[in-house]
This record gives structure tokens, C-alpha cells and sequence, in this order.
């Protein structure tokens, strides 16, 4: 049987790739009808790239769409999905949706948060992890949820999540 080979779309690696990613989306999305009203759009391009909003990526847009840095940092921090410090290596979006919710989310929450001393929207200090609440994340049938990275874990229990995390972080330990 033939194999089919699947072209997959390479992801700029370096800042510099980024930015001229970034500049590219802001150039077309000049091109418009009232371009300003379009920051949302930037703001997701560039968390998208660069996995938060560094200042200086808020600087760069500020100059580029001629919007204020000022407005720029008011819809950033306004809007919880927007990340103005850099994720950990492994970003955990713990489900809260209604199916997630009624098996247990919340206790799950709170093993994380008592295990890696961080509240929703922080970072270890090591830098490891982050935690993000999400709204359903379309596994229901394995609530409790929790995505690692690109991983999901199901059928959480408090004392699962904790073995979990120690897995990634003996792991982690492992590479060094
Ligand atoms: S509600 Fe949690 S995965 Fe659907």
C-alpha cells in the first residue's frame, strides 16, 4: 500500500521567524477596513507564536497598528486568555466544563494547586509547569481532564494527578 506523505506546515523557530510571522499577519490585516479594530486577532497571532505577550511584542504592535501601548495592555489584561508572563515547559489546562465539574474538577484543582504550590495562572518556580483553567477540552467521557502539553489525562483522581506530575517531573529529572 502507497504511502501517503503528509507535508506538515514548519513552525518558525527562532524570535526573529516569529516576529517576521507576526509582522506579516499585521501587514495584511492593514490592508482592511479599519484595521485597529482587529487587535484581538494580533494579540491571539502573537500568543500563538510566542506562547505569551513579552512587552516587547506589545511594543512592537502598538508601533506597527499606531495603537497606544496603553489600550494594548488594557485588552491583554482584561481578557484572562492572554498570557502576559511565559508559560511553564508543560502548560496544564485543567477542565473545569460541567462534566469535568461534576466528577470532581474542583478537587482536582486543588490537589494541583497544594502540589506545585501555584495558583490558576502560575508558574512553578522551576519553570516546569503552568496552570490554566479550560472549558471542555471534547474528552468528556473521560471526565475528570487534564491536558500536559499536548497530552490528555482522564479519569482523574486527586491522588492520580499528583502521580502524574511527579511522573513528568521524575522524567524531566531523568533528562538532565
Ligand atoms: S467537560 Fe471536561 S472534557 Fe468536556
Amino acid at each position: 500500500m502507497a504511502k501517503t506523505a503528509i507535508k506538515e506546515k514548519t513552525a518558525p523557530a527562532t524570535h526573529e521567524e516569529k516576529l517576521a510571522e507576526l509582522r506579516e499577519h499585521m501587514a495584511e490585516i492593514k490592508t482592511r477596513e479599519n484595521p485597529q479594530s482587529q487587535l484581538i486577532s494580533i494579540l491571539h497571532k502573537a500568543q500563538g507564536l510566542f506562547g505569551y505577550l513579552a512587552t516587547s511584542v506589545m511594543d512592537e504592535i502598538a508601533e506597527t497598528m499606531g495603537i497606544p501601548t496603553a489600550h494594548i495592555w488594557g485588552v491583554a489584561t482584561f481578557y484572562h486568555y492572554f498570557k502576559l508572563t511565559p508559560p511553564g515547559r508543560y502548560e496544564i489546562a485543567l477542565c473545569l466544563g460541567t462534566a469535568c465539574y461534576v466528577k470532581g474538577a474542583a478537587q482536582i484543582l486543588q490537589a494541583v494547586k497544594d502540589e506545585l504550590k501555584i495558583d490558576v495562572g502560575g508558574v512553578t518556580q522551576d519553570g516546569l509547569f503552568s496552570l490554566a483553567p479550560a472549558r471542555c477540552l471534547g474528552a468528556c467521557g473521560l471526565a475528570p481532564v487534564a491536558m500536559i502539553g499536548e497530552k490528555i489525562h482522564g479519569e482523574l483522581t486527586p491522588k492520580k494527578i499528583v502521580q502524574i506530575l511527579k511522573d513528568y517531573r521524575r522524567q524531566v529529572e531523568k533528562e538532565k
